[in-house]
């Protein structure tokens, strides 16, 4: 079963192959990174313009790599349908229902969440297994989950303003570091002392929601307070230890009231080396399994589309060709959010 996966959420084109929701046969990815570098972050109008430039060579290169001679070989087209920028969105869902119409095959809505979990089952090269505790780390949620099913979900908690990536970005602006945020902090904190600046750990003990924007003020009045005497590496470290620890603590609550026999760690912030140790530490003390995807399957990418449109095909109805992208959806919610 070949499985074609489109994703345009946010500022990545891609376009992956998958045989059999394990094997990765194409996985391309056009970013748009230095595009938006200039702005500091994301701009939704240019995202979508540029993604109708790149997916047809995109597509093109995947279909390619995978050495296949037509694209009538394809089984079913998997495609980002949300939650994320409503125009780029909206561009991967019109690349996917012309192919989807072209080539009479089935067209399956993802929720880029679950794909982001999936990843890390393809990573492995196995498919899913349920029950496990889901964490989502990426630019745009932090959102903690029970997972019993490809498409079953028990939110345990979200953030309630800023996602750790988007933490690290808008600090890494503010201090002029660089874009995107999270590559650089990492990079910079490498040798810092992490216990230089005590920096708060928000909501810890207050169940299982997240919130980072008290971090962020805290993070820009010391550098302010600091002025030059601010040792930018120890800055960096430390708050990678206050956003390590504050999730963590949340994730081994998560286990302890579930019970669940493994853990997952996915969303481009799931890339961060601190964050890997710790999760890895904590997996190893609770003695569960963890998947945690290559840095590859980490940020944004259509192999994880692919795989999640593959576990969670049977679950849509046979046509979805009225199907709509939508900028706000919920991890597990049905079909009928997305007609209309
Ligand atoms: O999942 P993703 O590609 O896009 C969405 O937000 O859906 O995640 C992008 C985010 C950015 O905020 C970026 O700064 C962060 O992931 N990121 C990292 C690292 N690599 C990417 N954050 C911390 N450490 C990293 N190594
Ligand atoms: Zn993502």
């Amino acid at each position: 079963m070949l499985t074609l996966g489109l994703e345009s959420s946010c500022d990545e084109t891609a376009v992956a192959l998958v045989a059999d929701g394990t094997h990765i046969l194409a996985n391309v990815i056009s970013s748009q990174i230095e595009i938006h570098r200039r702005f500091g972050g994301v701009v939704p109008e240019v995202a979508a313009r540029k993604h109708l430039e790149a997916f047809l060579p995109v597509l093109e290169e995947a279909l390619a790599t995978a050495g296949l001679s037509s694209p009538a070989t394809i089984d079913q087209i998997a495609f980002s349908a949300g939650p994320g920028l409503l125009g780029p969105l909206l561009v991967g869902l019109g690349v996917a229902k012309a192919l989807a119409w072209g080539l009479r095959k089935p067209l399956i809505p993802v929720h880029h969440l679950e794909a982001h979990l999936a990843g890390a089952f393809l990573g492995a090269q196995r498919l899913p297994e349920w029950p496990a505790v889901g964490l989502i780390v990426s630019g745009g949620h932090c959102t903690l989950v029970h997972a019993t099913g490809p498409r079953s979900y028990r939110i345990l908690g979200e953030t309630a303003d800023d996602a750790p990536g988007e933490l690290f970005d808008k600090l890494a602006r503010f201090l002029e570091l660089g874009y995107p945020g999270g590559p650089v902090i990492q990079e910079m904190g490498r040798n810092g002392d992490a216990e230089r600046y005590r920096l708060p750990r928000p909501m810890l003990g207050k169940g299982f929601g997240f919130s980072f924007s008290g971090l962020k003020t805290a993070v820009i009045r010391l550098a302010e307070a600091e002025g030059r005497q601010l040792r930018l590496a120890d800055l960096c470290a430390s708050l990678q230890a206050a956003v390590s620890e504050t999730i963590m603590n949340k994730v081994a609550a998560a286990l302890d009231e579930t019970n669940a026999p493994r853990l997952i760690m996915a969303g481009g912030v799931a890339a961060n080396t601190v964050l890997r140790d710790a999760i890895g530490s904590l997996a190893r003390a609770r003695q569960v399994e963890l998947l945690l995807p290559p840095l590859s399957l980490c940020t944004d990418n259509a192999a994880m589309v692919a795989a999640q449109g593959f576990h969670s095909a049977a679950l849509w109805p046979a046509d979805t060709s009225t199907v709509n992208a939508v900028a706000r959806w919920p991890m597990g919610a049905p079909f009928m959010v997305m007609i209309g």
